[in-house]
């Protein structure tokens, strides 16, 4: 049995979410843990983990950083005490559109580690094109958690393995051309959780279909014939990892 450890499964995407979740099912993929990303997203992952088997994390993006007001960080700490929100997340840097606000990113980073220390909850990182500053944020706080959609190199993965990270895997090492192949190979499966990201990144072969928690089994045969284990196996590596990280 799967879990999908990151997906985005809002209306704004999916017509129809518990068809989406039933598919999951069916393919054994049992569990989802939904990522929120502003006020509105956050809304809804606190009604979408009344469903069984769904889990929640609550945040604000690096994206929203322009739009999002104090009463949304208090939304999110008010909620932390809900036993299916499992982490704070996805909260982080993205200097990929620019880098002109970087002062405000890493304050609202901040303001949100230091929720998550206090409250003792795991943190799940979007770090796009920013890793030096991502580093050098975590280490002011004694936080662990995911490094989603993890992209860097073999030396930026064993410092967060240090730090006490996973590394999120998704769709994206199924691609053609991408170069995380290589740096996957050389790490340990105990550092390595699957994730979709969904609807985004849609692994090969659905590649320009939307994606759903579903394909999470693709992602699983990829990495289990890269890192040459059965993909029973591989489940039950991750899913280990998953309970080490997240109370769930
Ligand atoms: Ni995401």
């Amino acid at each position: 049995m799967f879990c999908d450890t990151h997906c985005h499964l809002f209306e704004e995407y999916y017509d129809n979410i518990d068809e989406i979740i039933n598919l999951a099912n069916n393919e054994n993929v049992n569990r989802m843990i939904v990522s929120g990303c502003d006020n509105k997203t956050n809304i809804e992952v606190i009604n979408l983990i009344k469903k069984d088997n769904i889990y929640g994390t609550l945040g604000i993006h690096p994206e929203d950083v322009e739009n999002y007001e104090s009463k949304d960080l208090k939304f999110i700490e008010s909620n932390l005490k809900n036993p299916k929100v499992v982490a704070i997340g996805e909260i982080g840097l993205d200097y990929h559109y620019t880098k002109d606000d970087k002062d405000k990113q890493i304050e609202l980073f901040e303001k949100q580690l230091f929720l998550a220390e206090k409250y003792n909850i795991p943190v799940v990182i979007h770090s796009r094109e920013a890793t030096e500053d991502t580093i050098n944020v975590l280490k002011k706080y004694n936080v662990k958690g995911v490094i989603h959609s993890f992209s860097g190199s073999l030396e930026t993965a064993n410092i967060y393995i240090k730090m006490g990270f996973c590394l999120g895997v998704n769709g994206v090492i199924t691609f053609k051309n991408c170069n995380m192949k290589d740096i996957i190979k050389e790490i340990d499966l105990n550092n390595i959780i699957l994730e979709t990201d969904s609807p985004y990144l849609t692994p090969v072969p659905f590649r320009g279909k939307q994606n759903d928690p579903s394909k999470i089994i693709e992602i699983a045969k990829f990495v289990a014939e890269l890192k040459k284990v059965n993909i029973n196996e591989l489940a039950k590596i991750t899913n280990s990892n998953i309970y080490r990280i997240f109370d769930i």
